[in-house]
């Protein structure tokens, strides 16, 4: 049992997820630090970021020196210059039909038909080539690269177009220092030559993630897009801070025997005495079903914070709410929960709850429902 010095402060509400701004301008500096001199830093801030916000991760990102926001899809571009974001913005995933509300948004093209249908725009549109290095996800075939680089090169001197980059994404990304990265920056570098021998002059070059990023060593490069890293997701153990604090309050407690069964089907029987406590968040607000007992990954045992002590979760998540194990404590309604947070109170971690769960901090992020607000603060300096 994990005690804390003090309690989480009250929760507004029956649940919310702090999101401490300082955190993520903390993260952004810190890779100012690491990364070589003359690299830029895009803020990855799509879904949502990472269901943190994204204008409000963007303007925080941008104000510590993020000078690109990078998205996946067309209505999140949008979304950030509705909210007065002027930094270039790159969209990878859009539909030929939202070209015509993008022009101000950099767009990602990877065979010669979508550059036809970016020329055919009603905008000039800046272009960054996607060249697949080995994701296979997406981007150029490499045998199909002197034929999208000599378009966009005949194109760009039409003024149809202007290619401002050129760009891959790393297959192994969570571990960047793998021989595949390298492999990769190699095709990416090729490429680049061929790009410029068609007579492109593209001016950001980017492959890493935000592992790639502190692992790779890519010279040739000048942009680097940072999603998790962002959001204090430490996949290389760099000391980056977690931006969000999940918190809510026990909703009602509840004395029960030995031998009964808690939540649904009884996946769970109380072997003694016991004080339950409910928690009024569930499966729809992102928990996830599977670390409860009787999920998938319930071989390890999920865990929330209340009074400093970290209770079990018992039984099965159910869509708005769960129980967790007080045993003897008098714990009450309304006490403060910690479900997840930075873990420097004995918390535990969205990473904790994603080994629960048998997935990765990304999709506990992201899955966090609508039904949370988000409220901001400046807790990190
Ligand atoms: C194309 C692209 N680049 C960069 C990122 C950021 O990656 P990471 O979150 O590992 O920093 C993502 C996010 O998944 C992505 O899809």
């Amino acid at each position: 049992m994990n005690l804390v010095q003090s309690p989480p402060r009250a929760v507004i509400g029956l649940a919310e997820a702090a999101i401490d701004l300082g955190a993520v301008r903390a993260n952004v500096r810190h890779y100012q630090r690491q990364l070589r001199p003359g690299t830029a830093i895009m803020a990855v801030v799509k879904a949502n970021g990472f269901g943190h916000g994204a204008v409000q991760i963007a303007k925080a990102a941008v104000d510590a020196g993020a000078t690109w926001l990078g998205v996946a899809r067309a209505d999140e571009a949008l979304e950030l210059r509705a909210a007065g974001l002027t930094v270039p913005i790159l969209a990878w995933l859009y539909d030929a039909t939202e070209l015509m509300w993008l022009s101000d948004v950099d767009v990602s093209v990877a065979t010669v038909s979508e550059l036809q249908q970016v020329v055919s725009a009603p905008s000039v549109h800046h272009v960054h080539l996607k060249l697949d290095t080995g994701l296979h996800r997406g981007g150029s075939t490499p045998d199909q690269w002197i034929e999208l680089t000599r378009a966009a090169a005949h194109y760009e001197a039409l003024g149809a177009i202007k290619v401002r980059g050129i760009w891959s994404h790393l297959s192994h990304g969570d571990d960047a220092a793998a021989p595949h990265s390298r492999r990769q920056l190699e095709l990416l570098r090729a490429g680049v030559v061929l790009a410029r021998r068609a007579g492109l002059e593209p001016s950001v070059i980017h492959l890493a993630n935000s592992a790639g990023a502190l692992t790779l060593d890519a010279p040739d490069c000048n942009l680097v897009r940072i999603g998790a890293g962002l959001y204090g997701i430490d996949e290389m153990g760099a000391g980056l801070r977690p931006a969000m604090q999940l918190v809510t309050k026990v909703a009602q407690v509840r004395r029960i025997r030995a031998g009964e069964g808690v939540s649904y089907n009884h996946s769970y029987v109380t072997p003694t005495d016991t004080t339950i406590a409910l928690i009024p968040l569930g499966y729809a607000d992102g928990i996830p079903r599977s670390a409860g007992a009787g999920g998938a990954g319930a071989d390890t045992e999920a865990s929330v914070l209340v009074r400093g002590v970290r209770m079990p979760v018992r039984g099965r998540i159910a869509m708005d709410q769960f129980l967790v194990d007080a045993g003897d404590l008098p714990v009450e309604p309304g006490e403060p929960v910690v479900v997840f947070g930075p873990g420097d109170q004995g918390e535990p971690t969205a990473a904790d709850w994603a080994q629960w769960a048998g997935t990765i901090p990304h999709e506990i992020y992201t899955g966090l429902g609508s039904r949370v607000p988000r409220r901001y603060k400046e807790a990190t300096r």
